[in-house]
C-alpha cells in the first residue's frame, strides 16, 4: 500500500509529503530513525550494504505505516555508490526532502594497529561518503531540505585511547556541517549534526566488554536507546530555524 493518496496528515506528522533517505537504515540508530522519520509522515529508502533482510524489514516497517518505502543497497566505502544511493533514492520516492547521513563504522584500536587500509576505509565511510551524499542531496533538494549527519561525542571528548582514528573521522563532520550550512542557508536548506554517546546497538552493545565504564562518563549512567538518537534526528527534519548546530544526545557524556 502507498501512502501518498491514500494516508491523511495528522497533528503528529510533521514530516507529512516529505521524501527521506536514511544511510545505514538497516540497523541500530538508522533503523529506529527510518521508523520515527515514517512516523512523522514521511516516506523513507533504508540504505544498507550488507544487511538486504534487516532492510526490508526495516522497509516492511515502514509500509505498516502507511508510508512509502524501498531499501537501495549502496557501499559508502565506494564513491560512485555514496553518491548514486542519493539519486537513487529520489528516483524511487519522487524527490529528496532529507538526507540522514547515519552509515558508519565504528573502527578503534591503538595508534599501532591502525593500518593504512583502516585509515582509508573509515575515512570513506564515514567522511568522504557523507561530503558525497550531501553534495548530490544539496543538488536536488527543493526549499526546506535537510541534512542531518551521525557524528559521535568522541569529536568533543575521547575518553580514553584507542580512538584515533574514529574521533578523527567524525570531527571532520562539525567542519562540513558548518560549512553545508552557509551554502545551502540562501536555499532555505538546513544541515546539522547529532552526536550520539554510548548508544545500544550492533556497534556498540550495551553489554559488550566495555559498557560499564562508558556508561559510568555519563551524567546519567547509562547507555542511550537509538530511539532517544532518532527523537533528535527527527526533530531536526522538522525545525526550520536551526542550522549549523551540534547536538549531543549523549546523556551528558560531555558535560
Ligand atoms: N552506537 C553508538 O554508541 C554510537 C555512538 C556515537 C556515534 N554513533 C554513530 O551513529 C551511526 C549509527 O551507528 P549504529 O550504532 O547504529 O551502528 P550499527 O548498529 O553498526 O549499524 C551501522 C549501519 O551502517 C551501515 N553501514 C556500515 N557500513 C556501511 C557501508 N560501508 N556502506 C553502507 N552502509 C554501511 C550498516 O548496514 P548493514 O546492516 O548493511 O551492515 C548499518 O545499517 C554511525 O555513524 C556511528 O558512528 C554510534
Amino acid at each position: 500500500m502507498t501512502s501518498q493518496g491514500t494516508s491523511r496528515a495528522t497533528s503528529q506528522e510533521t514530516l507529512h509529503g516529505k521524501v527521506a533517505l536514511v544511510t545505514g537504515g538497516s540497523r541500530g540508530i538508522g533503523a529506529a530513525t527510518a521508523l520515527r522519520l515514517a512516523q512523522e509522515g514521511a516516506d523513507v529508502a533504508v540504505g544498507y550494504v550488507n544487511g538486504k533482510e534487516a532492510a526490508e524489514e526495516v522497509v516492511r516497517a515502514v509500509e505498516a505505516l502507511g508510508r512509502r518505502s524501498v531499501a537501495l543497497r549502496a557501499d559508502s566505502a565506494d564513491a560512485a555508490e555514496a553518491a548514486g544511493v542519493v539519486a537513487a533514492a529520489a528516483e524511487a520516492l519522487g524527490g529528496l526532502d532529507i538526507l540522514v547521513n547515519n552509515a558508519g563504522v565504528g573502527l578503534l584500536g591503538p595508534l599501532e594497529t591502525l593500518s593504512l587500509t583502516d585509515v582509508d576505509r573509515v575515512l570513506a565511510v564515514n567522511v568522504r561518503a557523507v561530503f558525497l551524499a550531501s553534495q548530490a542531496a544539496a543538488a536536488r533538494m527543493p526549499e526546506g531540505g535537510r541534512i542531518i549527519t551521525l557524528g559521535s561525542c568522541m569529536a568533543q571528548r575521547v575518553p580514553g585511547p584507542g580512538g584515533a582514528l574514529y574521533a578523527m573521522s567524525k570531527a571532520a563532520l562539525a567542519g562540513l556541517t558548518k560549512a553545508l550550512a552557509r551554502e545551502l542557508g540562501e536555499r532555505g536548506i538546513t544541515a546539522n549534526l547529532v552526536l550520539p554517546g554510548p548508544i545500544d546497538t550492533d556497534m556498540n552493545p550495551a553489554d559488550g566488554p566495555f559498557a560499564s565504564g562508558q556508561a559510568a562518563m555519563t551524567a546519567l549512567g547509562r547507555f542511550g536507546t537509538a530511539g532517544e538518537v532518532a527523537s533528535m534526528v527527527a526533530y531536526l527534519a522538522g525545525a526550520t530555524y536551526v542550522t549549523g548546530a551540534e547536538f549531543a544526545v549523549d546523556g551528558g557524556h560531555a558535560a
